[in-house]
């Protein structure tokens, strides 16, 4: 619903960057002359691509519905960035600004994988209780998945690392790949206890089922 907008942030924010990079670079190789041109080259459409960039980033900050943890650091970071990039560009202080260009990328890949650790948890927004409305055994078979099973078969299912049969050609049915997920077979262990909560073991055979080309 707000994609249009989204998309003009994160354009904003690319463009935002590649000035901001730019004039980085010229700093912190000492190359004064070339920053200065290029600081008054680009000094109008900065202004207008950074009030874009802010604005539009209030606006979509103050229409999620829930504030993770983030987004709180995202925008604490990219806050803490800005008065080292003045005093880095004002001063000409290369450690001012070689730390805000540090927070600025970090900034950047928090937004981009939704995580401080660049890694999205399997099971992030993820709901398991089966009995829930919003219940997706799909979901939740991916997630049970990603943690337990892609380290033998595979994201695609095909991968076929140690031993593991290629899960897109199974000809098993769904009881008979239920049954082996949960006894394990020779180098497959049994995740009867590790999958023993209420429609663990079914929700990752759905899922399997679904790589079934
Ligand atoms: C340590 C590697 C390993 C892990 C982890 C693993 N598997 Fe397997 N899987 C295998 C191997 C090896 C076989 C073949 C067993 C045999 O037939 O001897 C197999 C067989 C299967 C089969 C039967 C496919 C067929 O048609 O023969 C299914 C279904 C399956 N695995 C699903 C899963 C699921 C779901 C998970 C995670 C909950 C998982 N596996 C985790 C190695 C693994």
């Amino acid at each position: 619903m707000h994609t249009g907008m989204l998309h003009t942030h994160v354009l904003s924010v690319t463009l935002f960057l590649i000035i901001y990079l730019v004039k980085a670079y010229y700093l912190l190789t000492d190359r004064k002359k070339e920053l200065g041109k290029f600081s008054k080259w680009t000094k109008i459409p900065e202004m207008v691509i950074s009030f874009i960039f802010l604005a539009t980033g209030v606006y979509l900050t103050t229409q999620v519905e829930k504030i993770e943890t983030w987004l709180i650091v995202k925008i604490i970071v990219v806050l803490a960035s800005i008065p080292l990039a003045i005093v880095g560009i004002k001063k000409e202080n290369k450690a001012a600004m070689a730390a805000s260009v540090g927070l600025l990328l970090y900034a950047f890949g928090v937004a981009e994988s939704k995580s401080l650790t660049f890694t999205k948890p399997a099971f992030e927004n993820v709901v398991t209780d089966p009995q829930s409305p919003s219940y997706d055994a799909m979901k939740h078979g991916a997630a049970i998945y990603q943690v337990n099973c892609e380290r033998c078969h595979g994201v695609d299912g095909n991968a076929g690392l140690q031993g593991a049969p290629d899960l897109t050609k199974s000809q098993m049915s769904f009881e008979q790949k239920a049954m082996i997920i949960t006894l394990g077979k020779s180098v497959m262990p049994s995740y009867q206890n590790m999958l023993s909560k209420p429609g663990e073991i079914a929700a990752v055979t759905t899922f399997v089922e679904s790589l079934k080309k």
